[in-house]
């Protein structure tokens, strides 16, 4: 028999916590060990995450792959999710054109990944980029400058905060994107010796 809608499980597919639901397809879990030691955030879902239903699965997630892969990090051993669950777009043309969640849209969707940190409970954390440093440090004027150095203790974890695998696609000129390939490779073994 149906339970009254108050009764129900509320699912992350069911949230109208924000009003990014409207136009995506599907809201995307995080996913990966349940237990894993390592968990590392990004933004938000893509355009081919938003259509699979899976996170890092488009380009930034194969960029992702290869800075895992250079730095002896498995992706079955750790757990990928997003600060923002919904993906975010404007129209442009036939294409949809990500677009950077507002802060009132981060702090809606906390209470999803303050879930996953819980049940994960990892020992380490990896701010992909500035929304999910701003996520995961609860804290909205947190900025890659003043955390990309060192990792920091916060709550009962480690967080080790490096470059989001899209900015490593986009920035113009080779030497910067080698460099930011190598600074994010390095974030992730860090994250892997810290959590040993
Ligand atoms: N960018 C993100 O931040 N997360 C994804 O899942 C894909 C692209």
């Amino acid at each position: 028999k149906a339970q009254p809608a108050r009764q129900q499980p509320h699912t992350l597919d069911e949230c109208r916590r924000c009003e990014l639901w409207e136009h995506a397809t599907q809201a995307v879990p995080g996913e990966g060990a349940k237990r894993a030691r390592v968990m590392l955030v990004g933004e938000q879902p893509g355009d081919q995450e938003d259509l699979a239903g899976h996170p890092f699965v488009g380009p930034a997630g194969a960029l992702l792959d290869r800075a895992m892969a250079q730095a002896g990090v498995d992706r079955n051993d750790v757990y990928v999710t997003n600060a923002v669950k919904h993906f975010k777009w404007e129209p442009r043309g036939k294409r949809r054109l990500h677009k950077t969640p507002a802060q009132k849209e981060v702090l809606a969707c906390h209470y999803w990944l303050e879930g996953e940190l819980e049940k994960v409970a990892p020992k380490v954390v990896v701010a992909l980029g500035s929304t999910a440093l701003k996520s995961v440090m609860e804290d909205g004027r947190a900025t890659l400058k003043d955390f990309m150095d060192a990792p920091v203790r916060h709550k009962d974890y480690w967080v080790v905060t490096t470059y989001h695998p899209a900015y490593v696609l986009r920035v113009p000129g080779e030497a910067e994107k080698a460099r930011a390939f190598a600074a994010l490779a390095e974030a992730l073994r860090t994250a892997y010796r810290l959590a040993d």
